[in-house]
């Protein structure tokens, strides 16, 4: 059985063996691994832990200011708007696993840039186990795990071994609010791996409009708790469709709802015909870029949870 307070204890004599007087930075996504992973570093390293937050240019809408606005008075919080940044490095590119190293190397090109100015020699990640067992299997390459070689930080991960459902009873165990603990995760590189196709600000727009309405529809409906994922993804593909009785022709999105325990398996539920009718409505009005919704029944596997 897991037993979250001798795993806070052991964890944090850890990172203190580990650190030693050394300063450490930690990959803040807002996200309920990074979260554990930053309290658990700040008990074991004060002010010497410097939490350092990317915004990447796709994240939700919102997201930016709420994370800014619940951290920055907990840690020793550092943003870094990084946006331009990060769509540059991205132009242009179509594949999914290039998109996805372009958007590691790009965030550890970052992390050692603040390493460097705050002295800082360690970074810390919140890794956990599904994260590298499908990057070892080549399944993907998930952001936080595949580093560029000629690293200079070394690199700490407390949750390595763990599942999410471990790491919310350490979220709880560790004061954190109920936001945090049932957020719904969020891949690291964000919008990116629900964007098929090349990213542009357009389809950015596009994507953060349909998830926030995929988001709103199934908080309304008290879904939620049971979900492990909704969002919405945009898809490459143009179709004919029909608006105000004349001819368009606009992208496919697809909705994407699953059930997990750890994500390394998951089901689509049977979800309420009334609801996925009023999201897809919602999307087709209120995006005049997208003409038509689909929602995806794939279970994982054969499907993985995102599509890119
Ligand atoms: P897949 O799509 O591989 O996703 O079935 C499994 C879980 O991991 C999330 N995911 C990621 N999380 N960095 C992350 O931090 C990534 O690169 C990444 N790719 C996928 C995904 O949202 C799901 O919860």
């Amino acid at each position: 059985m897991f037993k979250p307070q001798e795993f806070i204890e052991e964890a944090v004599e850890n990172i203190k063996k580990t650190v030693g007087k050394s300063k450490a930075i930690i990959a803040l996504s807002g996200g309920v691994d990074s979260s554990v992973t930053a309290f658990l570093a700040k008990k074991a390293l004060g002010d010497r832990l410097i939490a350092v937050f990317v915004n990447h240019g796709l994240l939700r809408e919102g997201e930016a200011k709420e994370i800014r606005k619940f951290f920055k008075d907990k840690l020793n919080f550092r943003y870094v708007d990084a946006s331009k940044r990060f769509l540059d490095a991205l132009k242009g590119v179509k594949d999914p696993e290039k998109k996805r190293k372009i958007i590691s190397k790009v965030f550890i090109e970052i992390f050692e840039e603040v390493a460097r100015e705050e002295d800082a020699k360690y970074l810390l990640q919140g890794t956990i186990a599904p994260d590298w067992i499908e990057s070892r299997g080549k399944i993907k390459s998930h952001h936080n795990v595949v580093l560029p070689s000629g690293l200079v930080l070394k690199v700490v991960e407390p949750l390595r071994d763990l599942y999410k459902d471990e790491v919310r009873i350490l979220a709880k165990e560790l004061g954190l609010p109920e936001k945090i603990i049932k957020r719904q995760p969020y891949p690291g590189p964000g919008l990116a791996v629900r964007i098929l196709g090349e990213i542009t600000p357009q389809k950015i727009e596009i994507c953060r409009k349909a998830n926030k309405i995929v988001e709103e529809e199934v908080i309304k409906r008290n879904l939620h708790e049971k979900l492990w994922q909704y969002f919405a993804v945009l898809t490459d593909t143009k179709v004919t469709g029909v608006k105000g009785d004349k001819r368009d022709y606009g992208y496919l999105v697809v909705i994407r709802i699953v059930e997990s325990l750890d994500a390394m398996t998951a089901k689509v539920p049977k979800l309420p015909w009334d609801f996925l009718k009023k999201v897809s409505q919602r999307i087709t009005s209120e995006i005049p870029e997208v003409t038509h919704v689909a929602l995806s029944i794939s279970d994982k596997p054969p499907s993985t949870i995102e599509l890119a």
